[in-house]
């Protein structure tokens, strides 16, 4: 079966059990606490959460999809067997119960019928089920039911593993039972405790994953009852694709076998980046992305630019992308009718121009060295001009000049230490806590007046005022700096407290807290929330790496002194409180 066939296996196969084909939804999501689609489900979270009535929308509770989705967090990992930064998941929903509804069991059942289907077999299955903590049972039902169906390699795992969303800071969620496929000894590491989940190889693959939804996590962070069950499920397309041919990864399968064959040479890892990479920027221009320094913008540039470095680094000539992109849409052509090559090629064309200057200058530079280079000097072609460290040694050793790595090494430690705390500095918003707290309460006020869009775009406190760089087209009206002003001065009178938690980036990402040019966090960061004590009920929360104050009401009171243009699209407001804190 190829990819196309697969993919329409599934969507065929739920259609005949009486599901609506529901067609992807944008990679780019509605949410803006999400940079980009990464599941099916988003697009039904309102009909999950019971906020609307999916009968009346889609004139069925049962859907199937097959999703257009984009992960950022793995984008150096890219080039082994199984990160993308592209990828399909295929889903079934079944959406709040009727007689006609299903839950568990239907879940189950249709999960083991479509992969019987397509010839995998039901003694290589584990499963893994939600195995319960002090707030949510353990899933006696699913086990009971897999038990029923004759799979008896059943491993309970905790919350990390088997529990399941929300994808934004509040949602639909639940206990999950994943379906993982054994590939064989060959594959494996040989442990005794060698099973799904292994941190040692990678011989079960989870290929299924089932989300039984029942909760609702809300705003104060506590799991609700939905008012209404719903079966959410997801398949990696890809991971799928790779076990029925047969292959140690989607590098080798159909879907990428004809780009990688027309790349023709060179380094693996690099071949499956480039590989990777125009299909990611295929799909981030056909949702409407254009190159820029921040969001989503920034994502398609960083793909197209790592594109151009990893084709000169194996001696790829002219615009060696295009008969790549050409091939990528003819992949898809059937699946996604809408693709629009001229414009995907202008928009490579135009940005891979700008970056192969100044890689030029940078190849000037290297070629202008005599004698020995020291790990430093390498260092910083490899920061100003954005060289991968393979191509600096590449074009040294045509002149026969040897690089120290391990004081190339030791500059990239230094320097990733300085930008680390740099970040924590800019993010940090400086020297004040008081007017730092203020900016929080701007941003989230700017938020809920001006609506989500409202984006972060830089910073600045000093000892007498803060300003605040955000995203918005146009002039704010007089009303609206009033609502922002009365929002905030409220927050100020109820007295909402702070608090601050330290966690890895992901999962504050995950937690829905706001975060801004993400590419530069560090990797643990802290997390500032401001809150109603009684009721929990929270009104911002940030990454960010700076002071606070404990409670809002030490600022007395807020008011914005000027608004006015930044630059294209980016308002300024700066403003002042008359809290203790002015000089
Ligand atoms: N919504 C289920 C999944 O993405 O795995």
């Amino acid at each position: 079966m190829n990819s196309n066939e697969l993919r329409k296996h599934f969507l065929d196969f739920f259609e005949s059990k009486g599901h609506r084909i529901v067609p992807s939804s944008s990679l780019l999501p509605t949410d803006p606490s999400v940079l980009f689609t990464t599941a099916g489900m988003q697009q039904f979270s309102p009909y999950l959460a019971g906020e609307k009535d999916v009968v009346n929308d889609f004139g069925n509770r049962h859907l199937a999809s097959c999703q257009k989705c984009f992960r950022t967090d793995d984008i150096e990992e890219v080039g082994d067997d199984t990160h993308h930064t592209f990828f399909e998941m295929l889903g079934n929903w079944s959406i709040g119960q009727d007689e006609s509804g299903y839950f568990k069991e239907g879940a189950i059942d249709y999960a083991l019928e479509f992969l019987e289907s397509i010839g995998l077999d039901k003694s290589r299955m584990h499963i893994t089920v939600f195995g319960g903590n002090n707030v949510i049972p353990k899933d006696e039902e699913a086990i009971d039911l897999w038990k029923k169906r004759g799979i008896n390699s059943i491993k309970e795992c905790g919350f990390k593993d088997n529990f399941w969303g929300p994808v934004a800071e509040t949602g639909p969620c639940g206990p999950c039972s994943e379906i993982h496929y054994d590939r064989g000894e060959s594959f494996g590491c040989g442990r005794s405790d060698c099973g799904p989940n292994c941190d040692y190889c990678k011989r079960y693959v989870e290929i299924w994953n089932l989300v039984f939804m029942q909760y609702f996590k809300n705003k104060a962070g506590e799991y609700e009852l939905l008012s209404q069950t719903n079966i959410d499920t997801g398949i990696g397309f890809e991971r799928l694709l790779s076990i029925l041919q047969g292959k140690n990864s989607a590098y080798e399968t159909d879907l990428f076998s004809d780009v990688i064959s027309k790349i023709g040479k060179g380094d693996k890892v690099a071949c499956r980046i480039i590989a990777d990479h125009i299909r990611g920027i295929v799909f981030l221009v056909d949702a409407g992305v254009i190159p820029s320094n921040t969001g989503q913008g920034y994502i398609l540039r960083r793909l197209i630019r790592r594109t151009i470095r990893y084709g000169k680094m194996i001696e790829l000539q002219g615009d060696f992308w295009v008969p790549l992109i050409k091939l990528t849409i003819e992949k898809y052509k059937d699946v996604y009718k809408e693709i629009e090559r001229k414009k995907i090629y202008e928009i490579v064309k135009k940005e891979a121009e700008k970056f192969s200057l100044t890689l030029d200058r940078g190849l000037k530079i290297i070629n202008s060295i005599k004698g020995d280079i020291s790990g430093k000097e390498a260092f910083d072609i490899y920061q100003s001009y954005g060289f991968p460290l393979e191509m600096i040694k590449e074009e040294l050793s045509k002149k026969n000049i040897k690089l120290n790595e391990d004081e190339f090494y030791d500059e990239l430690k230094k320097h990733q230490e300085l930008s680390r705390a740099g970040a924590e500095k800019k993010f940090g918003g400086g020297s004040n806590p008081y007017l730092h707290t203020a900016t929080h309460l701007l941003h989230s006020a700017l938020r809920k007046v001006l609506g989500e869009s409202v984006r972060q775009m830089g910073s600045d406190i000093n000892d007498e005022r803060l300003r605040f760089d955000f995203s918005f087209e146009r002039k704010l009206t007089p009303e609206e700096i009033k609502a922002v002003e009365d929002l905030v001065n409220l927050k100020i009178k109820e007295g909402l407290v702070l608090k601050k938690e330290v966690m890895p980036l992901s999962e504050a990402l995950s937690s829905g807290a706001l975060s801004f040019f993400k590419e530069r966090y560090p990797e643990e960061v802290s997390v500032w929330t401001i809150y109603d004590k009684d009721s929990g009920e929270i009104f911002s929360k940030e990454i960010c790496g700076g002071e606070h104050i404990d409670n809002v009401s030490k600022l007395e009171s807020f008011k914005i002194i000027k608004e006015e243009s930044s630059s294209r699209g980016v308002r300024r407001i700066k403003a002042i409180c008359q809290g203790k804190y002015t000089i």
